[in-house]
């Protein structure tokens, strides 16, 4: 921690990741295609950093939430956390490391116990990885009153609380194994607007409390606006632009990002002419040559249809497609 390199390095780092689904057919269930949900990814996230992720269904962006923390097998790249690849830690050192990656999911209810108390899906994990100190009540009362929720919370069971208040349950039980870094997956879509607020408020308070760094999925723009320090925009397992935050959303740099933008009313945005988003995102099976972007793509030039956009920068970001350079500039 005293050294200051290690302050200025990200947190994590994601190179050239690719997580591919094998497909099977056939009664010898060979493997004939894959799906390519995450299809070269790279990616930095800094300490104490909101890194939103932003992109249509099916883009691949749970799939990489999901690969970071172990949950799906990466095919290739690198997971560098503090510096240590997590695909190639041997399993023990990566267990040692576990705890300190987590992640809350839309639905909290799936995840969380019905038969168990609060008490006892908050402490669940302190008990399992030995970081128990204290009785497992008191830290319960600590941890409950960490995401605002009073103490009697800790006799009672999931089916008695509303979603906002499940979605502060599961993650006081992620805060209980003190992580450094979590993903939360599309994790205030399924609340309504105020309680949707009160939850956004708390995991910036939380963040700057316990120095976190989240990866936050949303397809929600405006939220992902009010909460992050830089947004990337993933479409067919590729990221397609990636920079400081008002910059991407205020003087978007990808078609696609523009038109993203162009689909929702986002207050305070510039004026300028809209990009309407046409036909379906292609099969991640059979992602097309190219830019994966180009069949959609109202700005579609000859080279989209056969090179793969080299990476441009503008300024703090970066943005793969053809037409950035210069003269767009
Ligand atoms: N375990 C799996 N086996 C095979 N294919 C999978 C698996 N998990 C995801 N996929 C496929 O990978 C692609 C990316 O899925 P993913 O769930 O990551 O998308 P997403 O961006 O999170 O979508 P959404 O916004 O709807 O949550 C999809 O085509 C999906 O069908
Ligand atoms: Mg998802």
């Amino acid at each position: 921690m005293n050294n200051p390199g290690s302050q200025t390095a990200p947190l994590l780092e994601i190179r050239n990741l690719k997580t591919w689904f094998p497909v099977r057919r056939g009664i010898f269930s060979s493997v004939t295609r894959h799906v390519r949900a995450v299809d070269g990814v790279s990616l930095s996230i800094g300490r104490q950093e909101t890194l939103g992720l932003v992109g249509e269904s099916g883009c691949g962006k749970t799939t990489l939430g999901r690969t970071l923390l172990g949950l799906d097998r990466a095919t290739s790249g690198q997971v560098l956390f503090d510096g240590k690849d997590l695909l190639t830690l041997p399993s023990r050192a990566r267990q040692i490391l576990r705890p300190r990656l987590q992640m809350i999911f839309q639905d909290p209810y799936s995840s969380l116990n019905p038969r168990m108390t609060i008490k006892g899906i908050v402490t669940e994990g302190l008990v399992e990885h030995r970081l128990l100190r204290g009785t497992r009540e008191q830290e319960a009362i600590r941890l409950l009153g960490e995401v605002g929720l009073p103490p009697d919370a800790n006799y009672r069971y999931p089916f008695e609380f509303s979603g906002g208040q499940r979605q502060r349950i599961s993650l006081a039980r992620v805060l209980s194994l003190r992580p450094e870094f979590i993903v939360c997956d599309e994790a205030v879509s399924a609340l309504d607007v105020s309680v949707q607020a009160q939850m956004l408020n708390l995991l910036m308070d939380l963040k700057e409390r316990h120095a976190l760094s989240y990866l936050f999925i949303s397809h929600d723009l405006g939220v992902v606006k009010h909460i992050s320090d830089r947004v990337a925009v993933m479409y067919l397992g590729h990221i397609v632009e990636e920079g400081r935050t008002e910059e991407i959303m205020d003087h978007p740099g990808h078609p696609y990002t523009q038109a993203l933008i162009d689909a929702v009313c986002i207050p305070g945005r510039p004026r300028r002419r809209k990009i309407i988003l046409s036909g379906e995102i292609p099969s991640p099976i059979n992602p097309p040559p190219g830019c994966p972007f180009h069949p959609r793509c109202p700005r579609v030039m000859d080279v989209c249809r056969r090179e793969y956009p080299a990476e441009c920068r503008q300024g703090t970001r970066r943005v793969y497609c053809h037409l950035c350079g210069p003269k767009q500039e």
